[in-house]
């Protein structure tokens, strides 16, 4: 089968169709042999063709002309799962499920242009993770916007649809690296992806041991990925330590979970649950945890393991003082007036998930004078407090100090310094 079909190839990539065997059984692998060679190779060397799963199975046989290819089936998890039911059960289970869910819970989501989201080459093109409901997929065809309808294709790519490519750490690469998650820079600088590059080098033994992503978050096969602290790096319940619990429930409020003036829990919680955005209890934090601690296990004894995860946690932390007292000083301009609640927060506070990944320009008028205190607010949240811990658990010493703890205290240095020429500046006003 493969041998006619790379034969076939040859000739259609010359213009020499060859008509064989294959040929007249395929009507689509046919015509699609002059229309798009290389996607007929990528599916000729996949496990699908070697198994007989032909392109009808995926994109059903209503488009058979060059005319109606928009009636065309473009496949999502479903169709996947009616073969892999156990990799789709698991993976609904995961964080990835949520992807598109927690992208499209973001106000900034809305006001950037549909080309960074449906279109795929900005949020879009890394948050295409996870099944989406009917309302989803029709909001995407309303934008105009046909294709991410598989998260499948995130790790093993069409069509070849291969499980070695899934399994190297490069497949996480494109999504886990950059502003606020620089896993790939991370690990690949440790000790452990330096391991790993020396196999790939031939500079140590196949069998030497080696972490990969996959090793710790996908460990066995399973397509369920959940970790302890996640994203945020808030859990509850709060820490038995007084100031560290006050810290936390000073992040909470600028995270919009708490009321700043009740304490109280808001609407923004029960958003964070229904896309598990965090653990809300002992029990399933601890859970993740041994799970990783085993992992580590396999390798380094579990008292050594354990103190490497028990700093990452304590790292937190100290990193959470300098930021509560960050979020303090710019609370303090809120109350006083010197900054104006823009009209889309929901308290007179600041709101570092509104803020997320964006700037007053990308906003709507409304929010163009946001002021640049939030802005250093919100990079050191999430791209110097994420450094400064993630650091710990990917073993890299130059994340967690120099990219991370390092610029946590500059930024707050500034915050400082703006917070005194903003008082100054509104008093001169008065
Ligand atoms: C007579 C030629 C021909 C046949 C037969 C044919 N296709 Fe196509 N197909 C095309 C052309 C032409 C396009 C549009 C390509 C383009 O936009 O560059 C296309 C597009 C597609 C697309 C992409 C749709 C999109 O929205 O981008 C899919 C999927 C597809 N074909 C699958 C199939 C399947 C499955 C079969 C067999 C059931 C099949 N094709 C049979 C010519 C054909
Ligand atoms: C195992 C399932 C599967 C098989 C088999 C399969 N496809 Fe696809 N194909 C997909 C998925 C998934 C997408 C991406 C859909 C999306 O992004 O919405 C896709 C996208 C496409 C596209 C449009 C995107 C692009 O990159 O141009 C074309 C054209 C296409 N397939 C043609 C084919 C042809 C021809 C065959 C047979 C040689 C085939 N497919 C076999 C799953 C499959
Ligand atoms: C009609 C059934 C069918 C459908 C639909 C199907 N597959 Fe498969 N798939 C198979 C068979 C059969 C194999 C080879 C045996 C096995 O590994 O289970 C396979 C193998 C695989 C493998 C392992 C390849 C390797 O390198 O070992 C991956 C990954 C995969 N499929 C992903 C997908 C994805 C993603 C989709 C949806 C876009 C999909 N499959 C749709 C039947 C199907
Ligand atoms: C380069 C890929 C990439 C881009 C671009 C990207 N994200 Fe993310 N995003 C991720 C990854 C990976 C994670 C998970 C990281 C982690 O847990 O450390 C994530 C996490 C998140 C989370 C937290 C999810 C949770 O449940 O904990 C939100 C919310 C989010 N992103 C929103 C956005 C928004 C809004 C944009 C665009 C303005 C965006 N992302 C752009 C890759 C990306
Ligand atoms: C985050 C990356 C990622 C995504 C997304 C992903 N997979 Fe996988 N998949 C993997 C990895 C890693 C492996 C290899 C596991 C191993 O080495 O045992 C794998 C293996 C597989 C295999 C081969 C199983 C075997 O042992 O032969 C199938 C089939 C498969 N995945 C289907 C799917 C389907 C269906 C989806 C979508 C619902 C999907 N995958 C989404 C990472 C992913
Ligand atoms: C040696 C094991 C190990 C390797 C290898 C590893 N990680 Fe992690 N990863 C961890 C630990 C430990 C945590 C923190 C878990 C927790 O929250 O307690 C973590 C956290 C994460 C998080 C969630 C963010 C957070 O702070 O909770 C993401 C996303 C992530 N890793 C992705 C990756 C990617 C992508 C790779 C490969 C480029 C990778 N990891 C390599 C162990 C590992
Ligand atoms: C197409 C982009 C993409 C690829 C490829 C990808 N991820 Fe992710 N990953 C995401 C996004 C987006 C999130 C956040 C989803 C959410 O929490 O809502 C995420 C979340 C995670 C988390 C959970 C973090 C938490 O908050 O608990 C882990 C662990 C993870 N990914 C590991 C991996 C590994 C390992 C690979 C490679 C095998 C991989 N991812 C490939 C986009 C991607
Ligand atoms: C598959 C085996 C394997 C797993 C799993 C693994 N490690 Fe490692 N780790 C190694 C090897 C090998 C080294 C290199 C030993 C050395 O530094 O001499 C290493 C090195 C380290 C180092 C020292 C880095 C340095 O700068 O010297 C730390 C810390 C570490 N690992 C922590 C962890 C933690 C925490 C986990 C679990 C989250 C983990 N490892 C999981 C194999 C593993």
């Amino acid at each position: 089968m493969k041998l006619i079909l790379s034969g076939l190839l040859v000739g259609a990539v010359l213009g020499l169709m060859v008509p064989g065997p294959a040929l007249g059984e395929d009507a689509c692998v046919a015509c699609h042999m002059k229309v798009s060679p290389g996607m007929v190779n990528d599916w000729s060397i996949s496990q699908h063709a070697e198994n007989e799963v032909g392109c009808a199975d995926c994109h059903g046989d209503a488009h058979s002309t060059a005319e109606d290819y928009l009636k065309a089936v473009l496949p999502d998890e479903q169709v996947c799962g009616e073969c892999h039911e156990e990799q789709f059960e698991s993976f609904a289970k995961g964080k990835h499920n949520h992807g598109w869910t927690v992208l499209n819970a973001i106000p900034a989501t809305h006001y950037a242009p549909d080309e960074l989201i449906e279109g795929g080459r900005g949020c879009g093109g890394c948050h295409n993770m996870g099944i989406k409901s009917e309302a989803q997929k029709q909001d995407q065809r309303d934008k105009g916007y046909r294709y991410q309808n598989n998260s499948c294709d995130e790790c093993h790519t069409r069509h070849t649809f291969a499980k070695k490519e899934a399994a190297d750490p490069h497949a996480c690469q494109q999504c886990h690296m950059g502003y606020d998650h620089p896993q790939w820079e991370m690990w690949s600088s440790s000790k452990h992806g330096e391991r790993y590059f020396a196999k790939l080098a031939g500079n140590l033994p196949e069998s030497a041991s080696a972490p990969t992503c996959q090793t710790c978050h996908l460990p066995d096969g399973t397509h369920e990925n959940h970790t302890a602290w996640g994203f945020l790096g808030v859990r509850l319940p709060l820490p038995e330590d007084p100031q560290a619990a006050a810290d936390r429930v000073t992040i909470l409020k600028a995270l919009g979970v708490l009321n700043p003036e009740t304490g109280e829990p808001t609407a923004i919680l029960d958003a964070v649950k229904a896309v598990d955005m965090a653990r809300l209890d002992e029990a399933s934090w601890q859970k993740e945890r041994d799970k990783m601690l085993a992992i580590c296990s396999q390798c380094h004894s579990t008292a050594y393991a354990k103190e490497q995860l028990d700093a990452g946690d304590s790292i937190l932390t100290k990193a959470d003082r300098l930021m509560a007292e960050a979020i303090e000083i710019v609370a303090g301009l809120y109350k006083d007036g010197i900054i104006q609640k823009p009209e889309q927060y929901p308290f007179n506070y600041p709101f570092i998930l509104a803020l997320m990944h964006t700037n007053g320009s990308q906003w709507d008028e409304n929010l163009q004078d946001l002021s640049y205190i939030d802005q250093v607010l919100l990079q050191m949240y999430f791209k110097h407090r994420m450094r400064a811990y993630q650091g710990f658990f990917h073993v890299n010493p130059d994340y967690a100090y120099w990219y991370g703890w390092n610029m946590m205290t500059q930024d707050l240095g500034e915050i400082v310094e703006l917070d005194k020429s903003m008082r100054a500046q509104h008093a001169l006003q008065k």
